[in-house]
């Protein structure tokens, strides 16, 4: 890497980001909320069926001559009872969303609307509350210590319960069929995965596996319909769909039975866990609660986007990056794993596989969505300018721009480069990495509404790259939109070749 590669990083830190406050210039929020009932729906149609998300926020950029405005966020009536926001597009702004000490956020993990407590039995989950609230400090210190319980048992879990299953599947189904569709597969063992990394009991040894994937499914489904278009468009107009998904919530007794089954399988085989929960004076209920959406929603569903996203990424990159990948991992497995495997030790000499994860969590942040009310009267800061905050208005983050910001990341903010955070240079840029709601170079704390799983994450993250390069010189893949992030279909694999050494 050229030693001038970040050149803008050695400015002083003022020029580059944060100008003194009294040298931006106050302005008022830009924008408008338009009028009630009919603009936020003319906003709704805009994002998901006439403009799209990407277009719909940067055509107000454009008109306001700002990243930071006022406009109305999805899903709008009669599913939010307000939808005005003031949107948050860049790095500076941006991490406002991460400092409690202005800004609250109870009830806005799914944003201006919020699905009812009766799809979590009763419970305001830990995602829902606020660090100010007591039960936040109880629940998020239980998931640390389940967490931390479990530590040792991830990468074994992963490799018995994730990649020998997957890869197997796709193996057959490409030779078989010419192509695998690696969504569908991810989606039926990463929860096997998770079961048997969290408990030591996969839900496959527990009878109904498939029909409890589908339940799962439903349950999130019911939750996360607002937020999903264009997936009844094939048979219905589009208005019919948004009327259908966008305008009422979907009824939450079509989950009941199933969450019943999931209460089950998490009440016996989180039993475990559950003592743990009982140490930090959390009721077996509530934590039983707060482990099926942990597990279910928080980890399940970020990993239905992260490992397609990572796979779409890498097939896009094509042949050269993979043969890089697959030296460095096979090199680190010769001198630092264990009988040809991957061990920790061995992913921690893997710095291009490490900046892959990161840049795609940076380029594709798995949630795209932040938000936050203002506790107190605040100026909030861009780069060009500050704005009068008052209290209770809602703040609103969309990611992938923030983290695309080309005053952050320079002119190539918008391309997928895989070893953007290799060396020191790049180190430096993690702490503009915020797909867990906070930088990357902090850690998660009850105190904070940082992601509870960020490290969990970002090692089953490293070790899918690792193990894919293990097994694998190369593939390629037909890349399309599924319901959330990508949809992979593997056409291609070439078995590795080289065990360690140079790949060419
Ligand atoms: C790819 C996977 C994941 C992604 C993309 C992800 C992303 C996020 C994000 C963006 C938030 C903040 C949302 C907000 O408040 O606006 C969050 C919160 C949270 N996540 Fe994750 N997460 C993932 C996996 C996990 C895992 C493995 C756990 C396991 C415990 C977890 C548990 C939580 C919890 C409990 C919260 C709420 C934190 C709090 O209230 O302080 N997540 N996650």
């Amino acid at each position: 890497m050229s030693s001038n590669r970040y050149s803008w990083l050695d400015k002083p830190q003022a020029d580059r980001e944060q100008q003194a406050p009294l040298l931006l210039p106050t302005k008022e929020i830009p924008g408008s909320y338009g009028i009630p009932f009919i603009t936020p729906i003319k906003d709704r149609l805009d994002y998901y069926y006439f403009k799209g998300h990407d277009n719909f926020f940067q055509s107000k950029i454009n008109q306001y001559s700002s990243t930071v405005f006022r406009t109305n966020m999805i899903p709008g009536p009669f599913m939010a009872s307000d939808p005005r926001v003031i949107a948050v597009l860049d790095a500076k702004s941006f991490p406002i969303l991460f400092d409690t000490s202005k800004v609250e956020k109870k009830n806005v993990f799914t944003g201006t609307y919020m699905p009812s407590t009766k799809l979590t039995g009763g419970y305001r989950v830990c995602s829902y509350l606020d660090p100010s609230e007591p039960s936040h400090t109880k629940v998020k210190q239980f998931l640390f210590n389940l967490l931390k319980s479990r530590k040792d048992y991830f990468l074994p879990a992963f490799r018995s319960a994730y990649v020998a299953p997957i890869f197997s599947s796709v193996e057959s189904q490409v030779a078989s069929q010419g192509h695998a569709d690696f969504n569908a597969l991810n989606n039926d063992i990463a929860f096997d995965f998770l079961g048997e990394a969290y408990f030591g009991a996969p839900p496959s040894k527990s009878g109904s596996f498939i029909t409890f994937q589908k339940k799962v499914t439903i349950w999130l489904l019911l939750q996360l319909a607002p937020l999903a278009s264009n997936v009844l468009t094939k048979f219905l107009p589009k208005l019919v769909e948004d009327l259908l998904l966008h305008t009422f919530s979907l009824p939450s007794f079509i989950a009941k039975p199933g969450y019943k089954n999931m209460y089950e399988y998490f009440n016996t085989a989180g039993s475990a866990a559950l003592d743990l929960a009982e140490k930090v004076g959390l009721s077996r209920d509530e934590a039983c609660h707060n482990l099926i959406f942990a597990t279910c929603f928080n980890t399940y569903g970020g990993l239905r986007v992260l490992f397609p996203g990572l796979l779409r990424r890498l097939a896009q990159s094509g042949r050269d990056w993979h043969a890089r990948l697959a030296t460095e991992v096979r090199q680190a497995v010769a001198s630092h794993g264990e009988n040809g495997q991957v061990t920790l030790g061995a992913l921690e000499q893997m710095e291009l596989a490490k900046s892959v994860v990161y840049e795609v969590l940076r380029i594709d942040p798995p949630v795209e969505f932040q938000y936050a009310h203002a506790k107190k009267d605040f100026l909030l800061q861009s780069h060009d300018a500050q704005f009068q905050v008052r209290k209770g208005e809602m703040l609103f983050g969309y990611q992938p721009f923030a983290t695309r910001d080309t005053r952050v990341f320079g002119a190539n903010a918008g391309e997928f480069v895989p070893d953007r955070f290799v060396g020191s240079d790049g180190a430096k840029l993690l702490r503009y990495v915020w797909w867990s709601n906070g930088p990357e170079t902090e850690d998660p704390t009850v105190n904070d509404k940082q992601c509870a799983g960020k490290n969990f994450v970002v090692l089953v993250a490293r070790l899918f790259v690792a193990e894919f390069f293990l097994s694998y010189d190369s593939f390629t893949a037909e890349i399309s939109n599924s319901l959330v992030g990508s949809q992979v279909n593997i056409t291609s694999l070439t078995k590795a070749k080289a065990k360690a050494g140079n790949f060419y």
